[in-house]
């Protein structure tokens, strides 16, 4: 595995690769990798001639009162796990190789609408640092696939909006969680959880299954459905930020005739802001 550090170092390795014709399957990540990311990694290269992983905590998607400082941060583990999986390259920029222009002055990509509701309502700018960096690192990368995790849902909406919409050569595709045997679905933000705080996270998942199969048995009661599954999770000892219903393809509420629906929930457990979702179809 290549591990690489300056995009003026990643060209010439990538247009090798393309001049021998070989296929590249891009993954982004922020590192202290788990199985989620590694599912990212196996199925790019199932896919893909070559894999190309960067690592890359991106101050920008950051809010001020955010995890920035504290994002765990674990290179020796996450290089012996990309390599064992396969990796072609790593690519692990700094902040200076990423934004030379600096912070402030960087050109942002917004894809307005989706970006601001749901966790972009609590996160304000966050999809806004997401689709900067992604934007940027796709254009140094220049693979012709990028794999992102379901379990970001949003964000994973948005990365293929901001393609389609700004006509982006690269197809990105959408891999389902991958979970723990509780339920819980792997994120690096787990790491902040206790054991107990571990289990009893795993009611999040426990109540957006709840949630579709009572929605399915009745969706003309989503607003109680709704409210039931926010006191359950309050009664967990979860601090619900929000637990939705809407359509997979844009997040809007769901209209009469749309069966194609995902449960999407944010909560905090102590001091930890957990996401998950489930996909389901109305029959
Ligand atoms: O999902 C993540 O880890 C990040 O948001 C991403 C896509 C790597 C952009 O920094």
């Amino acid at each position: 595995m290549e591990i690489i550090r300056q995009a003026s170092l990643l060209h010439p390795l990538l247009s090798e690769y393309r001049d021998q014709g070989f296929s590249c399957g891009f993954v982004p990540t922020m590192g202290n990798l788990h199985a989620g990311h590694l599912a990212l990694v196996d199925a790019a290269a199932e896919r893909c001639d070559k894999v190309v992983v960067s690592v890359f905590v991106n101050p920008l998607q950051f809010g001020p009162n955010e995890d920035l400082a504290t994002y765990p941060n674990t290179p020796e583990d996450d290089e012996n796990a990309l390599s064992a999986h396969g990796t072609a390259v790593l690519y692990r920029p700094s902040v200076e190789d990423v934004y030379p222009v600096g912070l402030e002055s960087q050109t942002r990509v917004e894809v307005p609408g989706l970006s601001d509701i749901l966790c972009g309502q609590s996160r304000p700018g966050h999809f806004i640092g997401v689709t900067t960096v992604v934007n940027r690192l796709f254009n140094q990368v220049q693979a012709e696939k990028a794999f992102f995790g379901k379990k970001d849902y949003q964000q994973y909406l948005i990365i293929r909006k901001m393609v389609s919409d700004l006509a982006m050569n690269i197809e990105v595709v959408g891999i389902d969680t991958v979970r723990l045997d509780n339920g819980l679905a792997m994120s690096s933000r787990n790491n902040y959880l206790s054991a107990s705080e571990q289990a009893q996270a795993a009611w999040l998942y426990q109540v957006i299954q709840d949630t579709a199969r009572q929605y399915q048995d009745d969706p003309s009661s989503a607003s109680a459905i709704l409210d039931r599954g926010v006191d359950e999770l309050e009664k967990k000892g979860f601090v619900a930020d929000y637990l939705t219903i809407r359509r997979q393809s844009d997040l809007n509420e769901p209209q009469a005739g749309d069966v194609e629906l995902v449960v999407l929930a944010a909560a905090w457990l102590g001091k930890t802001r957990l996401i998950d979702n489930l996909e389901f179809v109305l029959t």
